[in-house]
């Protein structure tokens, strides 16, 4: 280390800069931008918290438990990116979609299973017992064609909050899960249970985070989707049901008015022989209007 204030960074040339400069000699100019303006936050938020040594080793006693916490089925470094509202500020940074497109929201942690491929029209609710419901649309590019074989993928969490990967031997692997193709007129549906406001795990240390700063775990009612055709980028997505709780108060931030869906009510005995519902029943429906590539 070279000149004055090696501690608090008040001399002409600080740990800071040394650091910044141990980072010439990395080959990818992108890495090192990335950790340079890494360590410049990361000190410039030491220097003006005045972080403790003690705290710094309760950061990282915090860090480890929570990658000790993430398995095959449960990410909770994912969870923590989306408590922290960065998943969502990544979202709006990355944002290529122009007027029109659907917007985009978080992936969250629960997509880490292949979604079982479905006919269209199946029921995605293989245990039943909630209220049935029919979500329809079309996939779009923001140009205005369909786009027929579009590729739907879908994920919810069951009537009682909870997804098929949290509760092994309870729920059948692939309940609420589905990967769709869009038929010639772009157009896809399947049916489902009306999807629940849920509280994210709290029996980890993002709970914890969350019980330590007074907030609640839970998200609105949702239902995710990825969408992808040929020749355009792909949406990662959810719809939100209309006059859900938590909509204004969502744990991971993830709300975009655009992306609230009306779940309708249908009491019409026709219509639900069509679909393959019970009567009555709910019908959502939503475009996913894709962004050319
Ligand atoms: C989800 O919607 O599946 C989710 C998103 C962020 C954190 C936890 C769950
Ligand atoms: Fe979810």
């Amino acid at each position: 280390m070279t000149g004055g204030g090696k501690g608090d960074g008040t001399g002409d040339r600080t740990v800071t800069d040394e650091v910044v400069d141990s980072l010439r000699g990395a080959d990818d100019p992108r890495l090192r931008e990335l950790l340079t303006g890494l360590v410049r936050h990361l000190h410039a938020f030491a220097r003006e918290t005045r972080l403790t040594q003690r705290e710094w080793e309760r950061a990282i006693a915090f860090l480890t438990v929570t990658g000790k916490a993430c398995t095959d089925t449960r990410q909770e470094f994912i969870m923590l990116s989306d408590v922290l509202g960065l998943s969502m500020l990544l979202e709006m940074i990355n944002d290529r979609h122009g007027p029109g497109a659907t917007e985009s929201t978080v992936l969250g942690p629960f997509h880490m299973t292949e979604s079982p491929g479905r006919e269209l029209g199946a029921d995605i609710d293989l245990v039943g017992g909630g209220e049935p419901c029919v979500v329809s649309g079309r996939v779009l590019s923001r140009d205005g064609g369909a786009l027929p074989g579009a590729t739907v993928d879908v994920w919810q969490a069951d009537g009682h909050g909870f997804y098929d990967v949290q509760q092994p031997g309870v729920q059948p692997p692939g309940n609420g899960r589905g990967l769709f193709t869009a038929d010639g007129d772009g157009r896809f549906w399947f049916c489902t249970c009306v999807p629940s406001p849920y509280p994210i795990p709290t029996d980890g240390p993002v709970g914890g985070l969350l019980r330590a700063t007074g907030r609640h775990p839970y998200r609105p009612a949702h239902i995710h989707f990825i969408a992808s055709a040929a020749g355009h980028i792909p949406v990662t997505t959810h719809i939100f049901v209309a006059g859900s709780e938590y909509l204004d108060s969502d744990a991971v931030f993830a709300v975009k008015p655009g992306l609230i869906a009306d779940f309708a009510p249908v009491d019409d005995p026709e219509s639900a022989r069509e679909f393959g519902v019970a009567n009555p029943f709910r019908h959502a429906r939503f475009d996913l209007v894709l962004e050319p590539a």
